[in-house]
């Protein structure tokens, strides 16, 4: 059985497992809104499949998910800013909320957004290709979701490197902080994610949604509020303008602090 939109192909591996593959290589697997619809709607299908007992997600070619759709943000609309904002929120925390186990299995470039969502998986293997980051800083912008879930993971010191410093990291380095969970070959990162999802089915379906939601229960620390109407606000600023263009461009922002 396969399903999904164009961008997100869903599709059953053995009787259990559901995989999402995110296939948009003309923006390097971008959250645009069509892969976004693309999540949502597979996972408002799965939820009422009995039959699932856990998720995959993964990426195409060189790309896991290059962030979000750069090209397509609404500079300058504070409206349509604070909605594109809560969608994104909304396709997390359908993750998050799912009730069976999520797995990210990171083929490759993962960051901004892209990061931010294996934030909201439950388990994450790793390519030993992947590269990670927040380029945020790069752009004008802030990731919103990654200020609610990171510091939980690599704790309140190294959230601020990643954050402020936007270095780009290697599948090890995000082993070592605890991003990921292991590290695999690049041909054998779906075996694995299969076999984890194969010991998850064999499990009782209530102990691991309860295990889920128990570890979830007390995250987002920072008020997803206030991360919105932050977000929202640079959405206005010139250096947003200036760092989207710049991206345009492929050059350098000429950041000035408006
Ligand atoms: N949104 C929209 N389009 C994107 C994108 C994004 N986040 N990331 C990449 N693309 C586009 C590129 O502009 C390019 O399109 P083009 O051929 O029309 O120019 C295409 O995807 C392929 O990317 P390209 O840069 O040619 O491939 P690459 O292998 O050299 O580099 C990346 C890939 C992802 C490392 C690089 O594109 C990049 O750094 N992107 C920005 C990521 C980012 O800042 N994300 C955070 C967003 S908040």
């Amino acid at each position: 059985m396969e399903f999904g939109s164009g961008k997100v192909l869903c599709e059953f591996v053995g009787e259990n497992i559901a995989l999402l593959t995110i296939q948009s290589p003309e923006n390097a697997n971008a959250l645009s809104e069509e892969i976004n619809e693309g999540l949502l709607k597979s996972f408002n299908q799965l939820k009422d499949n009995n039959k699932v007992k856990a998720v995959i997600i993964t990426g195409t070619n060189k790309f896991f998910i290059a962030g979000a759709d750069i090209k397509n943000f609404p500079i300058g609309n504070f409206e349509l800013a604070r909605k594109y904002l809560k969608k994104q929120l909304e396709v997390f925390r359908e993750i998050e909320q799912f009730p069976k186990p999520v797995i990210a299995a990171v083929n490759g470039v993962t960051l901004g957004g892209g990061l931010e969502l294996t934030l909201f998986c439950d388990l994450v293997i790793s390519s030993s290709r992947a590269k990670f980051g927040f380029p945020e800083g790069e752009l004008g912008i802030i990731p919103p979701y990654a200020i609610s879930r990171l510091m939980n993971i690599v704790g309140r010191r190294k959230t601020k490197e990643l954050l402020l410093l936007g270095t780009r990291f290697t599948a090890m380095e995000a082993e070592e902080m605890g991003l990921v969970n292991c590290i695999v070959d690049p041909e054998d990162l779906l075996s694995k994610a299969l076999e984890w999802g194969n010991t998850l089915a064999e499990k009782a379906p209530f102990s691991l949604e309860l295990i889920k939601q128990g570890i979830d229960k007390d995250l987002g620390g920072v008020n997803e509020q206030y991360l919105i109407d932050a977000t929202t606000f640079l959405f206005g600023t010139e250096d947003f303008k200036e760092g989207i263009q710049a991206f345009k461009e492929k050059r350098k922002a000429n950041f000035v602090g408006r």
